[in-house]
């Protein structure tokens, strides 16, 4: 299988390379493949003739998309519209992402995937915008993965790396620090939500449509960064905060845990949020770890 992938040098993007040892992965630089441009989008598949393509590329920095609203809707529903709209015309099959922010968070059990989405600032409704676009422009060919707190080895670049690297990074400077208890949410390791994707796509009972992939369990930022400063090893004054899910006037879900039916039906599972930070933490700091 021959596939498409946009947005290699982010998170998910390098993560899927990293693990990959199945595919034909062709993954163009953005210079020579901007999702927002249609012309780009036709000439990659024109060229590479890809069997699915994987859309990891997102406009998700959420106070940003608050302030360019325009932009957000332009990247997040009417860019993957039109891919989806070549995918089908192809008869390509596709693989693109959205986020827990679909939801306004006040459950106080884990989302599933028909629960009602209602997002409450301008990133979750173009999320939502772009699911339903994808979805009823393509929808035999098209899935679309909801994944929440994602951290990988390369960091987002435009978050300004992963909040597990940012954290450890906080504490050499730092000894007292603040974190917010009032969201709770699934952090997910790239790495596990790659190699879930791949299962995906190897599972002859898959069917298009929308499914959860996270890790398992449940906690807060704050208890998340305990757990990475527990981890490493790390001693610091760490206490939780109650913003209500206020940041500036916009206003964060508080409750956005997802939980994964559909793929779990059919044996596709992520372990749970510890075992994959502990990984994540081993991986990369063993040597900062021990010395600590
Ligand atoms: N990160 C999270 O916490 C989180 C939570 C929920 C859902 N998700 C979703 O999961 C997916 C993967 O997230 P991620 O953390 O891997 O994202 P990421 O690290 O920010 O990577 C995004 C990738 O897309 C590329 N990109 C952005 N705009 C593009 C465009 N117009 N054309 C082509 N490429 C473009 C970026 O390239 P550059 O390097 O050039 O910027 C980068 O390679 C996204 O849909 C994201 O919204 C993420």
């Amino acid at each position: 299988m021959k596939i498409l992938l946009i947005g290699k040098t982010g998170q998910l993007g390098n993560s899927l390379i990293a693990i990959n040892t199945k595919f034909e992965i062709v993954a163009p630089e953005r210079s020579e493949l901007d999702l927002e441009s249609n012309e780009d989008c036709q000439r990659a598949i024109n060229k590479h003739q890809p069997d699915l393509v994987i859309n990891t590329a997102a406009f998700h920095n959420v106070p940003q998309c608050e302030k360019q609203s325009v932009r957000a809707f332009a990247v997040n529903c009417e860019a993957v519209r039109n891919l989806a709209t070549l995918c089908k015309q192809h008869d390509i099959q596709l693989i693109t992402f959205s986020s827990d922010y679909v939801f306004n968070g006040d459950k106080n059990s884990p989302y599933v995937e028909s629960d009602q989405a209602e997002p409450i600032q301008m990133y979750g409704i173009t999320r939502l915008a772009g699911e339903l676009a994808v979805l009823t422009t393509a929808p035999r060919h098209a899935i679309v993965i909801r994944t929440c707190g994602l951290y990988g080895a390369s960091g987002a670049v435009s978050k300004g790396g992963n909040f597990v690297d940012n954290r450890i990074a906080d504490a050499e400077s730092s000894t007292k620090m603040e974190m917010g208890c009032d969201q709770v949410i699934s952090p997910t390791s790239a790495s596990d939500l790659a190699n879930a994707v791949f299962q995906l796509i190897e599972n002859p009972e898959v069917k298009p449509g929308i499914y959860h992939l996270v890790n398992e369990g449940e906690c807060s930022w704050y208890e998340f960064t305990k757990a990475i400063y527990e981890l490493m090893n790390i001693v610091v004054e760490l206490t939780p905060v109650d913003r209500k899910g206020m940041s500036g006037d916009m206003r964060r879900p508080l409750y956005t845990v997802l939980k994964n039916t559909k793929a779990a039906a059919i044996g596709i599972t992520l372990p749970h949020w510890r075992e994959a930070l502990k990984r994540y933490l081993f991986s990369k700091y063993e040597q900062e770890i021990n010395n600590n």
